[in-house]
């Protein structure tokens, strides 16, 4: 759904008409909210809009997906669903340009997909050479893990370009995946391909070497979750060769107690494939399976008719073969990809080193970069003022991915799993192992482009931060940064220290405060207690109190800090710091921590004056604050839009 924009706004100040009385008036930034949700359309569209993010010009976003570099020019194309799926391409993964003025370049309404256009994924060298969409069809409607599967109602069709991706054309064949394969056909999805090549599953599989392969997110009623695959059968992608559940898991079982990667529902969605080695995307031997899914599951015994809750998780694993053909994938460290409640459907692709983003910044090495959904409705089940705003949600800061390393930590209580890490090696005369994981960065371009763009960057002296001096309801002023920033867009980055004794303090909070003023602030802490990152937005928000759907809920996720050895010979150790970068895009918030920890979320801050920053402590144990500087202005990504 896309709604126009109909009136001339200004980014401080716009001209409403409250909707129930004629008196022409204007928005106060510096006075409480009124019911946002009298406004007229549109007239909140800057209020909250981000700048630096992927977003369409207006409306409605939803998955990204249908990413892909293309040969030809070097240009990474991001895509995402829209009306049906439109997109971008960028040189620099900083700056974009729509496809076209409208950006959409698929519709639904063909013969294959009468009903809806769902997420699917690019060949960049593909039927001729050119790019070619293998995306899911939509022939019927309601589809609902809850409810039983409309036959044919989930397809997998293909679509070319061949005008550089402005619009895909539909082929005129009917789907190449027709359904789930027999006997599997009582499923609660079956959606999302995912096209992927691996020299590693090509030996496995005993395919052909550069074989397309699969994965289709859904699983099957009443037995839980799966990914199945599928091999190219023949060089037009016509035909798909079943290899099994590549990946399958009980009805509503999770990894280990849950902990760290949540549940594994009833039903996968948007599960993507790759090999990571620590430098990034990889297809050398050193490089591991790794997955990203959205698992989709509810509370209630009496299942309900939409999912209540979705994880975005990720996994790595073996992948091994039995005789008769069919692979493998077996977990063996499992985590979430964002904490965040509002942040689903990751899609990925490989940004190779050829790409132009990749030659520009002089990255020798492929990378595999994502794109997550923010929904700012909870997934349209709040009363989320979206028209007045006239357009909902985003897509995340890209990120790029790769396996990460956690040295000398200690051979301790803290590392056993099930986890999202795994012991790699063990050092026995030093006590200690190393552990991987997945790593998360925010893609390197872009943390580049928020530094040398800056229009002001503000250092804060570091401090050793005391029990005499906490606060977390009240403004000590030992607690208050010199200098804030005057706007809602910077990037934030510190690193904190704990003492042993934080180990376990049950009573530490440690963080900061920011979209602060006398009316509003979101805090942002760790604390030890139960081992957490906790963004609280109880007080984000003054339109919380007069306007359905400014969600005032706390965010958390978990974040084990290690003890990491000291190497001196007495085996001492110290806790592992906490190296935060906080990304604020005006109401998109993005918390990264220790490259391996993010949680997105939305914080709808009123005030203009709602900008300050402080420091945050509570609790007896006293924390070291370091190399505290803020980057203030961020990036236009968007500089051809009007
Ligand atoms: C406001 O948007 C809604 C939903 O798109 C639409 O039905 C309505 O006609 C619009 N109102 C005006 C005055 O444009
Ligand atoms: C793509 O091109 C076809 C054929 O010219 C046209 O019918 C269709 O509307 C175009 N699709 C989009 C999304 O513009
Ligand atoms: C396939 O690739 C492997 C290396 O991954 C190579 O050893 C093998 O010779 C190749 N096979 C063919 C038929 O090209
Ligand atoms: C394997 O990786 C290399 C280098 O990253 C790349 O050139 C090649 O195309 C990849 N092969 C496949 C089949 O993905
Ligand atoms: C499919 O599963 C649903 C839910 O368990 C069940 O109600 C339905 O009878 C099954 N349909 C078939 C054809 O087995
Ligand atoms: C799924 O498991 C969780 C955790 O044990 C439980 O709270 C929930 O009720 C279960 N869901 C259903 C539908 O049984
Ligand atoms: C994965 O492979 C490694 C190395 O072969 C093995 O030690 C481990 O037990 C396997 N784990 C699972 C869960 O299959
Ligand atoms: C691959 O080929 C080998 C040797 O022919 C055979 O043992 C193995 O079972 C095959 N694997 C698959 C997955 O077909
Ligand atoms: C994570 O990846 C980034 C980018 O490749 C790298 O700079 C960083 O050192 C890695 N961190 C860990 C813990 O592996
Ligand atoms: C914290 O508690 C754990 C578990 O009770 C204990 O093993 C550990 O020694 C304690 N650490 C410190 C620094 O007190
Ligand atoms: C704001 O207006 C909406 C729509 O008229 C109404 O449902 C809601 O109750 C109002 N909110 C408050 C806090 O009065
Ligand atoms: C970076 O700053 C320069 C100078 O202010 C400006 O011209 C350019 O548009 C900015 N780039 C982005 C991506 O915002």
């Amino acid at each position: 759904m896309r709604s126009s924009i109909a009136l001339a706004v200004s980014a401080s100040t716009i001209w409403i008409r409250q909707a129930f009385c004629a008196t022409v008036g204007r928005i106060e930034y510096n006075a409480a909210p009124p019911n946002l949700s009298h406004l007229f359309n549109s007239s909140l569209f800057y209020t909250w809009r981000p700048r630096s993010h992927v977003l369409p010009p207006n409306g409605q976003i939803g998955d990204p997906c249908m990413h892909y570099t293309d040969p030809s020019t070097g240009l990474f194309h991001v895509g995402y669903l829209h009306t049906g799926a439109a997109g971008a391409t960028t040189s620099d993964l900083v700056r974009y340009t729509d496809l076209n003025t409208d950006p959409t370049f698929i519709r639904s309404g063909g013969i294959n997909d009468p009903v809806a256009v769902f997420d699917g994924s690019v060949i960049p060298y593909g039927i001729n050479g050119t790019p070619t969409l293998l995306y899911t069809s939509v022939s019927y409607l309601p589809i609902q893990w809850t409810i039983p599967y409309t036959k044919g109602s989930e397809t997998q069709s293909l679509a070319v370009t061949y005008d550089g991706g402005k619009n895909f054309t539909e082929l005129k064949e009917g789907p190449v995946i027709p359904g789930p394969p027999f006997p599997v056909t009582n499923v609660t999805g079956f959606r999302d391909p995912y096209v992927f090549q691996s020299p590693q599953l090509d030996r496995i599989a005993n395919s052909t070497n550069g074989t397309w392969y699969t994965v289709i997110s859904g699983g099957i009623h009443g037995q839980g979750p799966s990914q199945f695959l599928f091999r190219q059968y023949d060089a037009d992608y016509r035909d798909w060769e079943y290899l099994g559940q590549w990946w399958h898991e009980a009805a509503n079982s999770s990894w280990g107690d849950g902990t760290w990667a949540g549940r594994w529902g009833y039903n996968f969605e948007v599960g993507n494939v790759f090999t990571l080695n620590h430098e990034g995307y990889s297809n050398s031997t050193d490089a591991e399976f790794f997955t990203t899914l959205g698992a989709e599951w509810s509370e209630a015994p009496i299942i309900p008719q939409v999912s209540q809750f979705r994880e975005m998780l990720w996994a790595s694993g073996n992948v091994s073969s039995s005789p008769n053909g069919s692979v493998h994938f077996e977990p063996t460290m499992a985590g979430k990809l964002d904490w965040g409640v509002f942040a689903y459907a990751a899609a990925g692709k490989l940004l190779p080193a050829t790409s132009q983003a990749s030659k520009h910044s002089g990255t020798t090495v492929d990378r595999f970069i994502i794109y997550l959904w923010l929904t700012n409705d909870n997934f349209g089940t709040s009363a989320f003022p979206t028209v007045q705003q006239g357009w909902s949600s985003t897509l995340t800061t890209v990120r790029e991915l790769s396996k990460g390393t956690i040295s000398n930590v200690m051979n301790d209580y803290l590392v056993a799993g099930p986890a999202s890490w795994r012991i790699a090696s063990q050092d026995k005369s030093a006590g200690t192992v190393e552990l991987v994981t997945l790593n998360q960065t925010i893609a390197r371009e872009v943390r580049a482009a928020f530094i040398s763009n800056a229009t002001r960057t503000i250092t804060e002296p570091g401090r050793t931060i005391s029990a005499s001096a906490s606060g977390y309801g009240n403004t000590s002023s030992d607690l208050n940064f010199a200098e804030s920033p005057s706007s809602k867009f910077f990037m934030l980055t510190t690193t904190l220290h704990f003492p042993g004794a934080a180990r376990n303090a049950t009573d530490l909070k440690a963080g900061l405060r920011i979209l602060s003023s006398e009316h509003e602030s979101t805090s942002i802490y760790y604390q030890f207690a139960n081992e957490s990152l906790i963004i609280d937005r109880s007080n984000s928000s003054a339109a919380a109190a007069t306007t359905l759907g400014i969600l005032s809920n706390n965010e958390a996720g978990r974040l084990r800090l290690f003890n990491i050895a000291s190497g001196s010979a007495n085996g001492s150790s110290s806790i592992e710091s906490l190296a935060l970068t906080i990304v604020v895009d005006n109401s998109v918030v993005e918390v990264y921590a220790n490259d391996r920890f993010v949680l997105s979320t939305w914080v709808w801050s009123w005030y203009d004056e709602s900008t300050e920053i402080n420091f945050l402590h509570e609790g007896s144990t006293a924390v070291r604050f370091d190399d505290v500087v803020v980057y203030e202005g961020l990036v236009d990504a968007w500089p051809a839009r009007p």
